[in-house]
């Protein structure tokens, strides 16, 4: 726990205000038990409440004999009575019976409270050697000397040595007590430590929960903010995008060459400003897995052509050859084709836009059996691919500027660009990776990357030929 936080314990220590819960029961008994192994004292020990805690005693012969009279039990009954009436507030007091014996009756204080008492005896005092008129009275001539031989079976004790025996049991009892004081206190502690502690956690907990539920409802904002503005983009831009299209194709009536400049570059902003909404609304869903596939059969080979023929006219322009490379008879995927194109298209494009003039792309798809529990790929865009089956694996291969290795773990992250300086060479927002990735993944798939400085790039779509779950 915090330092500062020890301040703040609340320690509701128990008062010490009952015998019975501060002491050990058991270390009392056999406490007295060897007092009266040793001396022949009788003990017994009474919490304030009257609860008795611990009796060892044995009942003497001339209590015996006594009680088999009706007025010798009488007058016993009446000193029982007695003793048990006497309650010493600070200092021992002391009961004479009939008989001549004696009680002592000690208080019991621990910790400026009164908790009980200890009664010592029967005893008789040493100091005593005749019986007295109180016994004699009640026991008929000719039974005296039986009596008289019962009384002296009773121990004989000095007062003085009494004192001292219970000054010292008294000494016994205050260390049990104190031990049970330190047990209860320890685990008073423990226990408000334990509060203490729960109670921070459930705190914490509590500003946890309240955090994330802030954070959710800030991404569903986020994410109902990113659909509308989106939609709301995207029915404007449709018609500039449209119109446009109009103006350049001479539809609205000729136009000279500048014109007709300013109308195409007007559509093809637009139209790169509608493939950036799109993606990010693709990623928002995609985020959110709200993106259903439309699973088809998907011929590798076809697709591979028609990517080439997407990417063709852009390659052209920079004196880029674009080879396909795909072997007859691949098996045939199952994939949501366009969702498939557009992971493609986003590895091709990238291709075309990070080689220089006059490289080389080159596009293929071969096929690919994973052994039980092989992992596609370990390294960059790491996927682990449910096993035991047959996949496509498509690789596009570039000549073009390579990713360097430290750069590498990041460029599949959202809006990652290794040149993302206000003075860039190459166009785009960094979604193409992230979403390229979330589509093969929702296909049960991955894509990783090899890459060298200068050299070139290849990246890697592994696409099971059966997605294990359709997302
Ligand atoms: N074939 C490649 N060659 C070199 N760098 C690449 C290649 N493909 C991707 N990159 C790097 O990864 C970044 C992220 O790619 P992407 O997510 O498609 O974003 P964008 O194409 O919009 O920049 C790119 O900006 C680029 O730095
Ligand atoms: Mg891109």
């Amino acid at each position: 726990m915090a330092e500062g936080n020890v301040k703040r314990i609340e320690l509701m220590l128990s008062e010490v205000t009952k015998l019975e819960e501060l002491i050990d029961r058991s270390s009392l008994s056999e406490v007295c038990r060897s007092f009266f192994d040793l001396f022949g004292l009788s003990i017994r020990v009474y919490a304030k409440s009257g609860a008795l805690l611990t009796d060892v005693h044995e009942e003497r012969s001339v209590c015996r004999y006594l009680n088999q009279t009706p007025r010798g039990r009488a007058a016993c009954v009446h000193t029982v009575a007695e003793i048990q009436k006497i309650n010493p507030s600070d200092k021992t007091l002391v009961h004479r019976c009939f008989t001549g014996a004696i009680y002592h009756v000690v208080p019991i204080w621990y910790s400026d409270r009164q908790l009980g008492r200890i009664i010592l005896g029967p005893f008789l005092p040493a100091e005593i050697s005749e019986m007295p008129e109180s016994l004699l009275e009640l026991i008929p001539e000719d039974a005296r000397e039986q009596v008289g031989n019962a009384l002296a079976e009773m121990p004989r004790v000095r007062e003085a040595t009494l004192v001292r025996i219970a000054a010292h049991f008294r000494n016994i009892l205050d260390l049990i007590l104190f031990a049970g004081h330190r047990s209860q206190l320890m685990s008073d502690m423990h226990l408000a430590s334990v509060r203490e502690s729960y109670k921070e956690l459930a705190e914490r907990n509590a500003s946890l929960q309240e955090a994330y539920d802030r954070l959710k409802e800030l991404d569903q904002l986020k994410s109902d903010f990113l659909a509308t503005v989106s939609h709301e983009l995207r029915t404007p831009l449709t018609s500039i995008i449209g119109y446009s299209e109009m103006l350049v194709s001479g539809i609205g009536g000729d136009l000279n060459e500048q014109q007709r400049g300013f109308a195409s570059t007007i559509h093809s902003k637009g139209e790169l400003l509608l493939a950036l909404i799109t993606n990010l609304l693709d990623l928002n869903k995609l985020e959110h897995e709200k993106i259903s596939l439309n699973l088809r059969t998907v011929d590798p080979q076809a697709i591979v052509a028609e990517i080439v023929e997407t990417i063709l006219p852009d390659a052209a322009k920079k004196g880029i050859r674009v080879e396909p490379d795909c072997p007859d008879g691949l098996h045939y995927l199952n994939a949501d084709p366009v969702r498939l194109k557009q992971i493609l298209i986003n590895l091709a494009g990238n291709a075309v836009k990070f080689t220089p003039d006059n490289g080389v792309v080159r596009i293929s798809a071969s096929s690919v059996t994973l052994s039980p529990n092989e992992s596609s790929f370990d390294g960059i865009g790491v996927a682990v691919m449910a096993a035991t089956e047959r996949a496509i694996e498509f690789a596009i291969r570039d000549t073009g500027i390579g990713i360097a290795r430290d750069d590498l773990e990041n460029i599949f992250d959202a809006f990652f660009q290794v040149d993302s300086g206000s003075t860039r060479e190459y166009s785009g927002i960094g979604l193409g990776l992230s979403i390229a990735k979330k589509l093969a993944e929702a296909h049960g798939g991955a894509i990783r990357v090899e890459s060298e400085p200068n050299v070139g790039s290849t990246f890697y779509l592994l696409l099971p030929e059966r997605p294990p779950q359709t997302v």
